[in-house]
């Protein structure tokens, strides 16, 4: 399981490998996607990839992260993972797609996959993800999935060192094996 990959009609998720260390600092450190994201300092530094991407064996082998990176013909072109969330003690989703690539269904895609991973293999009840209010494209690929708002509160954001105003949602098991059918 630990170095599980999930095929999609048109991507693959894998673990990441040492080597999509660049490419990641290039992609998730672009503002537009920075912006929308929790934890990523901006400017991304040099070696921060690298040291995040050496963590992820140990991460996965405890069972509280399972992040995976997206990628297209063998090339990455995000990153999407399942995550503890101390604050909202549940599991949440997170992802980002590079800037190119955005608006092709590629998040909608990923996260249908991983929701498949975290209710069948992993067992879990529920999940919650969380979007910026600013964030549009988030609450859709969100809504399309079948998550529903639970909740509204200020986000802390690293790149714009700031709280930023967010919707908290969650999608139940029930919710979505009722969709699969
Ligand atoms: C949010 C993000 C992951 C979407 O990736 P994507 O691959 O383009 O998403 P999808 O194509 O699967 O779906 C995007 C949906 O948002 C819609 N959308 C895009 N821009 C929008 C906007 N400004 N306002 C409203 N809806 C918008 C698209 O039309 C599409 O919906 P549709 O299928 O009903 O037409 C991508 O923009 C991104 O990485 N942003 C920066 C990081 C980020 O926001 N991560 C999520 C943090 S919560």
């Amino acid at each position: 399981m630990i170095n599980l990959s999930i095929k999609t009609e048109r991507l693959t998720l894998r673990p990441y490998a040492p080597a999509d260390a660049p490419r990641l600092r290039e992609l998730i450190g672009a503002w537009a996607v920075a912006r929308m994201l929790a934890r990523i300092p901006f400017p991304y530094p040099n070696g921060l990839a690298e040291e995040w991407i050496a963590t992820h064996d140990q991460e996965r082998a405890r069972g509280g992260n399972f992040p995976f990176a997206v990628t297209l013909h063998n090339r990455l072109i995000g990153g999407i993972g399942l995550h503890e969330s101390p604050e909202r003690g549940q599991i949440t989703l997170g992802y980002w797609i590079g800037v190119s690539y955005w608006g092709f269904g590629y998040a909608t895609e990923a996260a249908r996959a991983i929701l498949g991973f975290g209710f069948g293999w992993l067992g879990l009840a529920g999940i919650g993800s969380q979007h910026y209010v600013e964030n549009e494209a988030s609450g859709r690929v969100l809504a399309k999935l079948g998550f529903v708002e639970t909740g509204r509160g200020l986000h802390p954001c690293l790149a714009r060192n700031a709280e930023i105003p967010g919707v908290e949602l969650e999608l139940t098991r029930d919710s979505w094996t009722a969709k699969q059918v």
